[in-house]
């Protein structure tokens, strides 16, 4: 029998490694979903630091349920950005709030998934941007169909990005996956292995422990997990939750509180040829 509190939550994974980085790699920390508040004030309370201690040279992480754990407002899409993520990225909840939509259009550090169609769907889904060692990276945002919204082929809308896209894509390309089910997330990066650099899903917000490099360099994790409340259902209050389940009569989530789950995964790449050279998931609890 384990000794220690009982009810406390503990972290499951091995310690945290750190390992040296490899020569020359370009270091990016990919975040799932954060949820509302306790989601923002983890970012702004350890990113920095974490940035700087592990020298971090890019940050992407997922804003669709930063607003009162549904959708994003620019007010909170800015507190991200200031925190030290240098993209957000989206998936379904990113309609939620009408407000973002102008600012999808002028905001070139936010994306939504690229396979809504053409059809007047505001904002983009990839974009090129520079790190902070200079490599150029391109970020994509690609969506699941299953048990999701019927929109165009993720990965066919990937094939003609990558084959077919005006401006050629620099070699190091991230790929944030939002989607529900894992082996249509895990079709993905085996499709993808060696186009891209990574591949990392969100919005399950359940982490998961199979990172790993495929066979032709790219990083791959099914779900980065939530960055919020542990105690929680997927990090909303369980009373708001649960009752769902019991009658199957609608309820309205709430953000859970208490200890925070910090989840991401920081992904080491060859800027010359965009393969992935080491991969580590990082998991910390943060204490509110
Ligand atoms: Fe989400
Ligand atoms: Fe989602």
């Amino acid at each position: 029998m384990a000794s220690g509190p009982i009810g406390r939550t503990r972290l499951g994974n091995t310690p945290n490694g750190n390992a040296p980085r490899p020569p020359g790699a370009c270091r990016v920390l990919m975040i799932g979903d954060l949820i509302g508040k306790p989601g923002r004030s983890a970012v702004e309370s350890i990113l920095a630091e974490l940035r700087d201690e592990r020298g971090i040279d890019f940050v992407t992480a997922n804003g669709e349920n930063v607003a009162g754990g549904m959708g994003l407002t620019p007010s909170t899409a800015d507190t991200i950005l200031a925190a030290g993520v240098d993209v957000i990225t989206s998936g379904n909840h990113i309609w939620d709030k009408r407000e973002i939509y102008q600012y999808l259009e002028t905001s070139e550090r936010i994306l939504r998934p690229l396979n809504y169609g053409t059809h007047e769907v505001p904002g983009r889904g990839w974009g090129t941007y520079q790190a902070l060692d200079g490599t150029d990276i391109a970020v994509i945002n690609l969506q699941g169909r299953t048990y999701m919204q019927p929109i165009e082929n993720p990965f066919t809308d990937a094939d003609r990005l990558l084959d077919e896209s005006a401006e050629p894509l620099p070699p190091v390309r991230l790929v944030d996956f939002h989607c529900e089910l894992t082996s249509e997330k895990n079709a993905l990066g085996v499709y993808l292995d060696g186009r891209v650099s990574v591949v990392a899903g969100t919005h399950t917000h359940v982490v998961t422990g199979d990172e790993r490099i495929l066979p032709n360099g790219t990083a791959y994790q099914t779900d980065l997990g939530m960055t919020g409340p542990i105690w929680s259902v997927i990090g909303f209050d369980p009373k708001t939750v649960i009752p769902r389940f019991l009658n199957a009569l609608p309820t309205r989530f709430e953000v859970g509180s208490g200890t925070v789950v910090f989840n991401a995964l920081q992904i080491d790449i060859d800027p010359a040829t965009g393969r992935s050279l080491a991969i580590e998931r990082i998991q910390r609890l943060i204490e509110t």
